[in-house]
């Protein structure tokens, strides 16, 4: 018998359906954690097999407070050697794009050049060590395309940061990113379980607004999803399994564009959104969350002695 908890703030449609899911399969007990309402104990009281964390990064937007309470809990079960997904590591990295980026930078995969916005540093210092205008302006902490923009002015950075600044709820930090350019007219979603690419497929690119190149890939900015040839390339595997290691993510779907260069991770997210979604069936051919949850359910047999959890701890420390 598995027991599973489901960790979540405001309950979305893929807590409901991963609920759903998991309980029309055999030999498993599934119980939800609103993590409002949730201490240690009573996680503990449920003896779960595995806990899927499932607070968003996005949280952050409207609930700073539950983003650290869940770091604290995950770190806490942990503690008691039980298997969380993704692990205390992992979580910081998806809470903190700027964590992430050190990381990544520490292991040699392309992600933009990253700059902590505060008060004390000089705004054109930074814009010049990114390389110069455009930048990137977004949440360090967050998701969802909120407070994101790009910015080709002092005024408009200057602009972009103050937004953030007024909002009530955000007490994150602010990060700058250099500006990367896709050459092609879209991105790749790629998902990574336990050091396989599980699918991948392409996202349309929109602007915010109609005087600029269409540049973000969101689906909550209304991104449609594009098919992409089956096999998913070598190297693009590689990478984004590579990737979702540096950041000691056992389930991560990569956010990746291709440049000049090669292809370059835009965002980690450890903690996806998924629903079934026709488009998804369209493009895909089939419905991939089954796909993933049975992935994940697999990996907590011999879980502890898996090299990849090992990894997951000696590249990220312990802290
Ligand atoms: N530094 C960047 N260079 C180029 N495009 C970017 C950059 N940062 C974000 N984008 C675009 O904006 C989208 C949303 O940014 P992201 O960092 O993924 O934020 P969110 O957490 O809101 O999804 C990305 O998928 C990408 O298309
Ligand atoms: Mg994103």
């Amino acid at each position: 018998m598995k027991n599973i908890a489901i960790l979540h703030e405001e309950l979305e449609r893929p807590e409901k359906e991963l609920e759903q899911y998991l309980l029309g399969r055999d030999g498993i007990i599934v119980k939800r954690f609103d993590i409002r309402a949730t201490a240690f104990k009573d996680i503990m009281e449920f003896n779960p097999t595995i806990v899927l964390n499932r607070v968003y990064a996005s949280v952050a937007n409207r609930n700073w407070k539950m983003i650290k309470h869940s770091l604290q809990l995950i770190k806490k079960l942990e503690k008691k050697g039980i298997l969380v997904l993704n692990s205390f590591n992992a979580t910081k990295a998806d809470y903190s794009k700027y964590r992430a980026y050190t990381l990544m930078k520490s292991a040699s995969i392309r992600t933009p050049k990253t700059i902590r916005h505060t008060p004390y540093i000089s705004l054109s210092n930074a814009v010049r060590r990114l390389g110069g205008y455009p930048i990137i302006v977004k949440r360090d902490s967050g998701g969802r395309g909120i407070g994101l923009a790009k910015c080709s002015s002092r005024t408009e950075t200057e602009k972009a940061i103050g937004n953030i600044l007024k909002s009530d709820d955000y007490k994150g930090d602010i990060v700058l990113q250099e500006f990367i350019e896709p050459i092609e007219p879209r991105d790749y979603r790629v998902c990574v379980v336990d050091n396989e690419v599980i699918y991948y497929h392409g996202r349309g690119l929109i602007s915010l607004d109609t005087s600029e190149k269409p540049w973000i890939a969101s689906r909550s900015l209304g991104s449609k999803i594009l098919p992409v040839k089956k096999e998913v390339p070598k190297d693009l595997k590689d990478f984004a399994v590579r990737a979702a290691r540096s950041v000691g993510a056992i389930f991560d779907v990569l956010d990746v564009i291709k440049t000049e260069e090669g292809y370059c991770v835009i965002e980690h997210n450890p903690t996806p959104s998924f629903v079934f979604k026709q488009d998804y069936q369209d493009v895909l051919g089939y419905d991939p969350i089954t796909y993933v949850v049975d992935k994940i359910l697999g990996i907590h047999e011999g879980s502890m002695d898996k090299e990849s959890i090992a990894d997951s701890g000696s590249v990220m420390g312990t802290n």
